[in-house]
């Protein structure tokens, strides 16, 4: 059986390496450059090891291509494209678009189309599939279905084995081929009644950690308000053994699922005319962090930081992973320069990101620890300037929130 991947990101590369264990795979990506650097078995994520690829690539069961006509002759294709948002902060559906339309214009015979890119319920029926219909110059009829991703990318506990997995076709042939496809490769598989219940299922994942990530972090200045130690409070609720579950603050939302794919609930909820009124605010407190921390900082160091060194520490949106969509550290480093600081930021896990690069860990009047990797010394943070403010609760002896 040959299944075509379209997209080789953190989603696309992932399924790919699972799935070229059982079955010949076409990795399909626009991007030259990863094409490229897949086929001499480079890994770009993180999740997946290069001498895997290599092996996958060897063995004949892997391949990258930027050309459309190599997925011709699958028998499975999955979408695992970007769905972020536009400037305006809609829903942006381009990507999936573009995908449709190598499907529409490659796919000759009758495939099963698998959607794993996140959007809002009536992706698959109201778009995709049309979408796929018109681009095609023959009358096939290809069977649709959604298997929304739940990745993790960096996290060794839960991967694509023993996560749970949504799945639902348009008609029960998509849902019977579905579930024999990941049953190869997915330990738990759990069949809902419609494509939109999928869809949906996956947005409110997404939105239940925005909205409790907005909770504590509001909370966290609650708590610095009435002088409490936040952490400590967090521990004592969760002592509750039911009916609470511990989330911790930090300086907001990163990465390509968290502050995006509640925007997406949101967008369609308004257009059916339902409220999304907690789904917003919960977007707005994420996005204030950045400015209340800088606030603090300013006000521990005598109300200015004009001039002041400031060093970031941890531009990734989260630990051990180099990627740096949404991070909340673009927020903080903005509001820091927006104050006067002059801002240099430490992340070897990223390197260089907006043509600057990683600084040493080291000579800084001031600290702002956004994101802490594993392979970063707590000691070394500590020494690294005379003050030091922890947003993630990890650095003991720092100033936090
Ligand atoms: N990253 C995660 O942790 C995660 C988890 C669950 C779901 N998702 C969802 O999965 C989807 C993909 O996310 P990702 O993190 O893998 O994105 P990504 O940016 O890591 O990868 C997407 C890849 O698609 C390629 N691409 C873009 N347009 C294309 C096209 N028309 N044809 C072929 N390739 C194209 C890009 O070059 C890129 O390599 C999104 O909808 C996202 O919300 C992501």
């Amino acid at each position: 059986m040959k299944v075509a991947i379209i997209g080789q990101g953190y989603v696309g590369l992932t399924i790919s390496a699972f799935a070229a264990e059982h079955f010949e795979v076409v990795g399909f990506d626009s991007n030259l450059n990863i094409v490229n650097q897949l086929n001499q078995g480079h890994s770009h994520i993180e999740g997946i090891e290069s001498s895997q690829l290599g092996k996958l690539i060897k063995s004949g069961r892997y391949r990258a291509t930027t050309q459309g006509r190599d997925i011709q002759g699958s028998d499975i294709v999955v979408i695992a494209v970007p769905t972020p948002l536009s400037p305006d902060r809609k829903p942006e559906l381009s990507f999936i678009d573009a995908a449709c339309k190598t499907i529409g214009q490659n796919l000759l015979h009758s495939a099963l189309v698998i959607n794993e890119s996140t959007s809002f319920p009536g992706t698959l029926r109201n778009i995709i599939k049309p979408a796929i219909e018109r681009y095609s110059s023959t009358q096939i009829e290809h069977l649709y279905a959604i298997s929304p991703e739940r990745v993790d990318p960096g996290r060794g506990d839960f991967n694509q084995k023993n996560t749970p997995r949504l799945y639902s076709g348009i008609t029960s042939e998509a849902t019977e081929k579905t579930r024999l496809f990941y049953s190869k490769f997915c330990d738990n598989l759990v069949e809902v009644s419609s494509p939109e219940v999928a869809e949906a299922a996956k947005l409110f994942e997404n939105t239940f950690r925005q909205v409790n990530i907005a909770l504590v972090n509001e909370f966290a200045q609650i708590a610095h308000s009435l002088g409490i130690n936040v952490y400590e409070t967090l521990d004592a609720a969760n002592t509750k053994p039911y009916g609470f579950m511990k989330f911790t603050p930090s300086a907001g939302v990163g990465g390509h699922c968290i502050p995006v794919d509640p925007t997406y609930l949101a967008a369609v909820a308004e257009e059916h005319g339902a409220p999304a009124t907690f789904i917003r605010r919960a977007n707005e407190v994420n996005l204030e962090m950045p400015e209340y921390i800088v606030r603090r900082v300013a006000a521990d160091n005598g109300g200015t930081l004009q001039g002041k060194s400031v060093l970031v520490v941890g531009v990734a949106y989260k630990p051990n992973v180099a990627d740096v969509r949404e991070t909340a550290a673009e927020l903080v480093i903005q509001h820091l320069r927006s104050q006067g600081a002059v801002v240099s930021w430490h992340d070897e896990v990223v390197g260089s990101w907006k043509s600057e690069s990683s600084a040493p860990l080291q000579g800084a009047d001031i600290t702002v620890v956004v994101t802490k990797h594993d392979l970063v010394d707590e000691k070394m943070i500590l020494a690294s300037a005379p003050y030091v403010f922890d947003t993630t609760g990890k650095v003991k002896g720092a100033k936090g929130l």
